[in-house]
């Protein structure tokens, strides 16, 4: 069974209380129910990790090295500061997926700039939790 690392970054595990106008009323127990759903049906395995740090994710993706066959990552905010995740993901080669809840592409300017997008081989954004789903699907297309 194909292996594949579920990343969200900053605020995800806010899910829920954070701005519900923008990224729903669901909580992140809810995504994680629904991203293990949707792996059992895609006939995956998925490990979901979250963290608020940068640095964090940057080791998290270093020690998919090896374990993991695809990543699939919602850097939020990072997406639009950080070079270390794109650096970290183009390191290790392991094929990623970009997802955002929000369709960042229609959202304030400094949202449109995505510097994790050069490091993925697919982006999907703007369709909530079904965005994961999506990108699963993909892996299980691909690999
Ligand atoms: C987000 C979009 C980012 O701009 C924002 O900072 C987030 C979430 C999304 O999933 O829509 O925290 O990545």
């Amino acid at each position: 069974m194909k292996k594949i690392l579920v990343i969200n970054g900053p605020n995800i595990n806010m899910l829920g209380k954070r701005e519900p106008e923008i990224y729903g009323s669901q909580n992140y127990s809810d995504l994680l129910a629904y991203i293990d759903i949707a792996a059992l049906e895609a006939g995956l395995k998925v490990s979901c990790f979250q963290s608020n740090s940068e640095g964090a994710i940057v080791d998290e993706i270093q020690n998919a090295l090896g374990i993991f066959d695809g990543i699939i990552i919602n850097p939020a905010a990072y997406t639009h500061t950080s070079i270390a995740i794109p650096d970290a993901l183009k390191a290790v080669n392991i094929p990623a997926v970009e997802v955002h809840l929000s369709d960042i592409s229609k959202r304030e300017a400094y949202r449109q700039i995505s510097y994790t997008s050069e490091a993925c081989c697919k982006t999907i954004a703007g369709k909530g939790f079904e965005g994961y789903r999506e990108a699963l699907y993909f892996f299980q297309k691909i690999l």
